[in-house]
C-alpha cells in the first residue's frame, strides 16, 4: 500500500503512543507461565505482539483480547507440546525469546516466521542454549530459522554476550529458569533491562550485580497484573517530527524512561532540540512519564557510540533528524544495525539518498550532511517498520511518497491516522 504525504506545515497536540513492544512480548511470555490470571493493561496489539500471543496460544496458555487489554489464563511452568510449526512473524523478540523457553521444555517445537526473520541470525541463541543442553537443529547448522528444539535437562552456564544484545540475555536467563544451578550472563555494554525488571514483578529469581545478572531454577509463581508503558521507541517519530518542523509542539503522554531506552534523547539534546522530559510514575518496574518536543534548530554531533546500544532501534529516526540538521553526523558503532529486521544501514543511506541527502557509510558507521532535503522523494521501507516511520518524518515537511506503509503495523498500527492528526490534515 503506497502513501502519499503532503507537505505538512506544522504538528501540534498530545499523543498516547501504543504500548512498549519489549514489555508486551515479555508480559505475554511470563503470564503465560504463570499460575493463574494476568491482566496486561495498554499492552501493544500489533503484528509483532499478535504472534507472541498466537504462539503462547499454541503452548497452552488462554489469551483473551479484552478492549484494549489482554487477559493471559497460565498454563504453569510446564508448557504444552505444540501440534503444529509455530510461526514468529516479523518478531525477532519473540523467536529468540521463545527458543530459550522452549529449550527449558520437555517438549517438541518448530519456530519459524517471515522472509526477513530467515535472514536474521540465529547462531547468537542457539550457542548458549546448547551449551546449556537444549537440542538444537536450523538451517546452516542452527545459524538460522526454521528452527527445530527438544529441550529439558539444562544446566546453568556463566555466559559472556559476544554481541550487546537483550535479546539473547532474555533467551539464556529464560533458559535459566529451567535450568539446574545457576545461570549467569555477562554484559560488556548494558542493553535493555525489561526481562530483569519483568522477573522482579512477577517474583522470578533474579540478581543484577554491576554488569553480571543472575538467576535459577523456578518454581511456580502467581500471575500478576502488569500495565505496560507506552514506547519510546515509537514516541522517538513523534519526537524528531516536531522538531523538524516549523511552528510544532508534540507532548507524548505514559510514555516509557526506563534509562536503557532513551539514548536519543541525550544525543537529540547535544544536537540542540528544545526536548523537556519527566518520570512521574512507576508503573510495575518500568518508570513513565511524559516528553515534550518543539520545533528546534538542530546541528550535527559525532555520536558517542556507547550510547548506541540505549537506542539501538531509534538510529533511523537519528538519521532522519541529522539531515535536517546544520552540518556533519557521524554515527558510530552500528553493526547491529545490518542484522534488524533489514539491512538498516543500508536502508537509511538509500532512503535519504531517495531523499536527496548526501551520505557515506562504513561497514558500522554513517556519515550524513545535513539540509538538503528535497520534497517528492520516495521512501522504500524494505520490509522494516521502523525505516517506513522514520523516512515518512525525514520527507514530511516537502512531501514525500512511502511505498508499503503497512509495514508500520509491525509496531504502531495507528501511526498514520496520529500523524495526520497532530498535522491538522484529519
Ligand atoms: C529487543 C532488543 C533489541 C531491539 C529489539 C527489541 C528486546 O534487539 O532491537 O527491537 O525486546 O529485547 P537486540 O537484542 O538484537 O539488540
Amino acid at each position: 500500500m503506497e502513501r502519499l504525504i503532503t507537505p505538512t506545515l506544522s504538528l501540534r497536540g498530545r499523543l498516547r503512543v501504543p504500548g512498549d513492544k519489549s514489555v508486551t512480548h515479555r508480559g505475554l511470555m511470563l503470564g503465560a507461565m504463570a499460575e493463574g490470571e494476568t491482566w496486561l493493561y495498554h499492552p501493544l496489539k500489533a503484528g509483532d505482539t499478535l504472534s507472541t500471543a498466537a504462539v503462547m496460544r499454541a503452548l497452552g496458555a488462554e489469551i483473551h483480547e479484552e478492549g484494549e487489554h489482554f487477559r493471559v489464563r497460565g498454563a504453569g511452568l510446564q508448557l504444552r507440546e505444540p501440534a503444529d510449526v509455530l510461526d514468529c512473524g516479523n518478531a525477532g523478540t519473540l523467536i529468540r525469546l521463545v527458543s530459550g523457553l522452549l529449550s527449558g521444555q520437555e517438549v517438541f517445537s518448530v519456530l519459524t516466521g517471515d522472509a526477513s526473520l530467515k535472514r536474521r541470525p540465529m547462531g547468537r541463541v542457539t550457542e548458549p542454549l546448547r551449551q546449556m543442553g537444549a537440542r538444537i537443529e536450523g538451517r546452516e547448522g542452527g545459524r538460522l530459522a526454521p528452527l527445530a528444539i527438544r529441550g529439558g535437562g539444562l544446566k546453568g552456564i556463566r555466559y559472556e554476550l559476544p554481541v550487546p544484545s537483550a535479546q539473547v540475555k532474555s533467551a539464556v536467563l529464560l533458559a535459566g529458569l529451567f535450568a539446574e544451578g545457576e545461570t549467569v550472563v555477562v554484559e560488556k555494554a548494558p542493553t535493555r533491562d525489561h526481562s530483569e525488571r519483568i522477573f522482579r514483578h512477577f517474583g522470578l529469581p533474579i540478581t543484577v550485580e554491576g554488569n553480571q545478572i543472575r538467576t535459577e531454577r523456578a518454581r511456580p509463581y502467581p500471575a500478576r497484573d502488569l500495565t505496560v508503558p507506552g514506547d519510546i521507541s515509537s514516541a522517538a517519530f513523534f519526537i524528531v517530527a516536531a522538531l523538524i518542523t516549523p511552528d510544532s509542539e508534540v507532548t507524548l503522554e505514559g510514555v516509557g524512561l526506563n534509562p536503557t531506552r532513551t539514548g536519543l534523547l541525550s544525543v537529540l539534546k547535544e544536537m540542540g532540540a528544545d526536548l523537556t522530559w519527566e518520570v512521574t510514575e512507576g508503573h510495575d518496574g518500568e518508570p513513565v512519564g511524559w516528553i515534550r518536543a518543539r520545533s528546534s534548530s538542530l546541528k550535527g554531533v559525532a555520536v558517542d557510540p556507547a550510547l548506541i546500544p540505549l537506542m539501538v532501534d531509534e538510529v533511523p529516526i537519528l538519521a532522519a533528524a541529522a539531515a535536517w540538521a546544520e552540518g556533519e553526523t557521524f554515527i558510530p558503532n552500528l553493526e547491529e544495525l545490518r542484522v534488524k529486521e533489514s539491512d538498516r544501514l543500508a536502508a537509511i543511506a538509500k532512503n535519504l539518498h531517495n531523499l536527496g541527502v548526501r551520505t557515506e557509510a562504513g561497514p558500522d558507521w554513517i556519515r550524513i550532511w545535513g539540509g538538503s532535503v528535497q520534497g517528492g522523494g520516495v521512501v522504500e521501507p524494505f520490509h522494516d517498520h521502523r525505516i517506513a516511520m522514520a523516512f515518512a518524518v525525514c520527507g514530511l515537511q516537502k512531501g514525500v511518497t512511502v511505498q508499503d506503509a503497512q509495514w508500520a503495523s509491525i509496531s504502531f498500527p495507528s501511526f498514520w491516522e496520529d500523524l495526520e492528526r497532530l498535522a491538522g490534515k484529519d
